[in-house]
């Protein structure tokens, strides 16, 4: 039996990329998952890829709940809240996933194009959060998750607003995890580095347009499914902070770079050539 089975957990972003793979991972294991972003029609995709996926016997239509929800909504996350609780009378484990990236140099990045990553990369993840946290108080067991990124850690050129909504997540879910471990809820903030998925096509350029670019190092970036069995090994193990993707790639070596010698870090990363 898997540490997951009969678990129930709500995924946002499951309609692509790394959630997408994560709601295929965890029907395998026996999670009842509830899966959330914009796009219904691929919501019901993944739901039925997910149950062709599953164990047979052990998995159908039923154990995948499809949950419309857009981040940028606040207005509707009590809503949303309620009816995630009420699909499958609780939930064990909320995974904060759904986001957008972003390309575009300070100067030229309007306002409201800062103000929408950390709409959806920051402020939802929060709302969320306060919303769900008194049903895992009264049952005092819980996890929430955090999908951050190697650039919660570092800066480069042309990532401004993502950086900073990234960086965010870590003083905010850091200070959640000092406030909640009495009442046994456990707290991660997982730190993919290039992860082949839609998020550069999906990343906001300077005037708030859609990129619509496969960088580089998306395009040889590692699986999403691989990804996904990474972080819900971090899930099991309750890591607090956990980098996931190419094991000992660019991008881990730049978290570590950063934590031992920053200023050389920093003359590195400067250097980054923008995609
Ligand atoms: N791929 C990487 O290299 C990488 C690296 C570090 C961190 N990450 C992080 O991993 C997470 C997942 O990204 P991904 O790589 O899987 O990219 P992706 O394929 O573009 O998936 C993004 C997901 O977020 C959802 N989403 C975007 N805006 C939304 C909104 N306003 N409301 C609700 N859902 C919204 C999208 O669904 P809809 O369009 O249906 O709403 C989609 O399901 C993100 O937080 C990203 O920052 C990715």
């Amino acid at each position: 039996m898997s540490y997951f089975s009969n678990k129930t957990v709500w995924i946002t972003g499951a309609s692509s990329g790394i959630g997408e793979a994560l709601t295929y991972e965890l029907v395998k294991q026996g999670a009842n998952v509830i899966i959330s972003s914009r796009r219904e029609e691929e919501l019901k995709r993944v739901q039925q890829q997910a149950c062709q996926n599953g164990l047979s016997g052990q998995t159908g239509a039923s154990n995948v709940y499809v949950l419309p929800l857009d981040l940028e909504a606040a207005g509707s996350f009590p809503a949303k809240v309620q009816e995630a609780i009420g699909a499958f009378a609780q939930i064990d484990i909320m995974i904060h996933n759904g986001g957008i990236s972003q390309r575009s140099k300070v100067k030229d990045t309007l306002p409201a194009v800062q103000r929408k990553v950390m709409e959806v990369d920051y402020f939802s993840y929060i709302e969320l959060t306060r919303l769900l946290l008194p049903h895992m108080q009264q049952r005092k067991t819980g996890h929430i998750i955090a999908i951050s990124s190697v650039m919660g850690k570092i800066g480069t050129p042309m990532r401004s607003a993502y950086a900073a909504a990234k960086h965010a997540l870590h003083g905010f879910f850091d200070c959640l995890r000092a406030e909640v471990w009495r009442d046994n809820i456990k707290v991660t903030l997982i730190m993919p580095g290039y992860i082949r998925t839609q998020v550069s096509l999906n990343a906001v350029t300077a005037s708030g347009g859609k990129l619509n670019e496969l960088g580089k190092n998306i395009g040889n970036g590692y699986p999403a499914g691989k990804t996904a069995q990474q972080i819900l090994k971090a899930i099991r193990k309750g890591k607090f902070e956990k980098y996931v993707g190419r094991p000992l790639s660019q991008e881990w070596m730049a978290i570590h770079l950063m934590r031992l010698f920053p200023t050389l870090a920093f003359k590195i990363f400067r250097n980054a050539v923008p995609e």
